[in-house]
């Protein structure tokens, strides 16, 4: 991934203003790091079928990772889960102010479609990218998630309404990364199996954030660990031992379909897919 964070750092967001901060502050998230997951994933599938394009890719993988950052940077945000550590460092509300983190959030989501429609592909290309990212980042994906996951603090939902909320905040965007390297190498005939097969990745993903959430300590994790007390975590609902049982059996049925995979795909995928597979084992 050291293409990619090159690339993150060659293309960060300019702006040349009177503003002191402003600047500063659209860098602060994006190069404090992050473990790059959604990136990783588009760039697997490209490179599994056609490394040739995997500059071009990076575009994509970039766009994708700056709308991750502007959810982070909300999501941190006072009104919302109120943290004040992010990728180990400082949240830009307690760096700068409230109005700061909302509006760099709002500058990198916009940016993020910018990076795509100036990015080296078909318009056609992009006109499928653009509406794939909208789609799972905004008003009926990760934004829906983040709209039900603050409204029903406090107030218990069945697990499996749980599993919309998780499929919605976290799920739609991974899969949405995996759906996007197909679309980018033409194979399309394969964008719905990935993007099925991302919803379920996407979901363990956000099992195991509420599983690191009561065994991680905020050192360990970069960000504010043992906050999810109030929230629809699945160990809020359910308890740690029945959270890591139902987060085993979806990565037991990913270890399988992982393994139906073509081999391109399948020994592109399987050493990144097997460490975030396992990762709650750890
Ligand atoms: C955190 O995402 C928010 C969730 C969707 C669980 P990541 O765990 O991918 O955060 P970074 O990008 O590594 O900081
Ligand atoms: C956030 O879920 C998902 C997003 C869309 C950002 P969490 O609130 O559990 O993420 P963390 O634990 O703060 O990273
Ligand atoms: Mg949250
Ligand atoms: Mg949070
Ligand atoms: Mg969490």
């Amino acid at each position: 991934m050291q293409n990619f964070e090159n690339f993150l750092l060659n293309n960060l967001p300019v702006s040349n203003s009177i503003h002191p901060t402003y600047e500063k502050a659209l860098h602060d998230m994006l190069i404090a790091g992050g473990k790059r997951f959604r990136p990783a994933l588009l760039l697997g599938v490209v490179k599994s079928y056609n490394s040739l394009m995997l500059d071009g890719a990076m575009h994509a993988a970039y766009a994708i990772e700056l709308l991750h950052t502007y959810s982070l940077i909300h999501d941190d945000l006072p009104c919302m889960d109120d943290s004040p550590l992010r990728r180990g460092h400082p949240t830009l509300h307690v760096t700068y102010d409230e109005v700061t983190a909302v509006l760099v959030g709002d500058a990198l989501n916009t940016y993020s479609f910018e990076v795509l429609a100036n990015a080296p592909f078909s318009d056609y290309t992009k006109v499928q990218l653009i509406r794939e990212l909208a789609t799972n980042g905004g008003l009926n994906g990760m934004v829906l998630g983040q709209a039900i996951d603050c409204y029903f603090e406090k107030q218990p939902l069945a697990i499996d309404d749980v599993k919309i909320l998780h499929t919605n905040k976290t799920a739609k965007l991974i899969a949405a990364s995996l759906k996007m390297g197909a679309i980018i190498v033409g194979r399309e005939e394969l964008s719905d199996k990935l993007y099925d097969f991302g919803i379920k990745l996407g979901l363990l993903f956000q099992i195991q954030d509420d599983i690191l959430d009561v065994t991680h300590s905020s050192e360990e994790a970069g960000k504010l660990t043992g906050n999810d007390g109030d929230k629809n975590s699945f160990v809020t609902l359910i308890g740690l031992d029945e959270s890591m049982r139902e987060a085993n059996l979806i990565a037991d049925e990913l270890e399988n379909e992982l393994n139906s995979f073509d081999e391109a795909l399948k020994n592109e995928l399987s050493p990144l897919l097997t460490k975030y597979i396992n990762r709650h084992r750890n």
